[in-house]
């Protein structure tokens, strides 16, 4: 994990409020692995509004061009102030943060699922196993079209998807959830990634409940320091015991057994 400064070579719109910002780091894309997460400092250079850097899970890796990217919806002053940067401009920030996902080498079968802004670290798992040849369908579930911009990605990487929308606007109409809950026994040996709201999250464990399923979840938690200090993003985990104990989600995660989370 490093201080540093990145030149940005795209802030691309992708859809309403969301946006894909490449950045130019031989360091990250040497150091990073899926599921980590950078630290931006959102506010110009000797402006300290807002103060706190924002975390942004790790979209894609392009090793071969040095470049990484970070997909992020405009929600405060923080990400509206990203939305504004252009392409030549320097962006500072720390990375790569958190735990890489080890993938367990011996599985073939991967079922992926994201919610919202929560596919973001999933496309990179995406990414990777469909590199090494794995069998994936990533299942991605949104609220409307807003997301759209995200399927030439998966094209190009020639993922395996299935898109769902509550307003039927675009993909499929209905919640991804109720998707994995119908097939759930036709996906039990797969191994799975989710990450999304905390509803999403909470909706998954009950399907999972009792299934022997191998699932994790990559958290997405607010962050003050992003590197361990603070206690700002603890969050319960349920231990083998039964004992809660209370792990960062930047320091110690932000990957967990989803069945062991336990999300207020
Ligand atoms: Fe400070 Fe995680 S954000 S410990």
């Amino acid at each position: 994990m490093k201080l540093l400064k990145g030149e940005i070579l795209k802030n691309e719109k992708y859809g309403e409020n969301l946006y894909k910002m490449e950045i130019f780091s031989p360091y990250i894309c040497r150091n990073a692995g899926a599921g980590q997460f950078i630290s931006i400092k959102c506010s110009k250079e000797k402006i300290f509004d807002p103060i706190l850097r924002r975390p942004f899970s790790i979209y894609d890796i392009e090793k071969e061009f040095n470049v990484f990217s970070i997909l992020y919806l405009v929600k405060g002053r923080g990400t509206y102030s990203l939305s504004l940067l252009k392409k030549g401009e320097i962006v500072d920030f720390i990375g790569p943060l958190g735990n890489p996902i080890t993938f367990n080498k011996n599985s073939n079968d991967y079922l992926l699922i994201g919610g919202g802004i929560g596919i973001a670290p999933l496309y990179l798992v995406a990414k990777v196993l469909t590199r090494e040849k794995k069998n994936i369908l990533f299942i991605a579930g949104f609220k409307n079209s807003d997301f759209a911009g995200i399927e030439k990605d998966l094209i190009k990487n020639k993922v395996y998807y299935n898109i769902f929308t509550e307003d039927g606007s675009y993909g499929n109409s209905g919640l991804a959830t109720d998707f994995i809950k119908e097939n759930i026994n036709k996906y039990k040996k797969y191994q799975f990634y989710c990450c999304g709201p905390v509803d999403m999250l909470k909706v998954l464990q009950e399907i999972f409940l009792g299934k022997k399923i191998s699932a994790t979840a990559i958290v997405e938690q607010r962050m003050a320091c992003g590197i361990g200090a603070c206690m700002s993003c603890a969050i319960g985990i349920k231990n083998e015991d039964g004992e809660i104990v209370y792990k960062r989600v930047c320091k110690d995660g932000p990957s967990f057994n989803i069945m062991e989370v336990i999300f207020d």
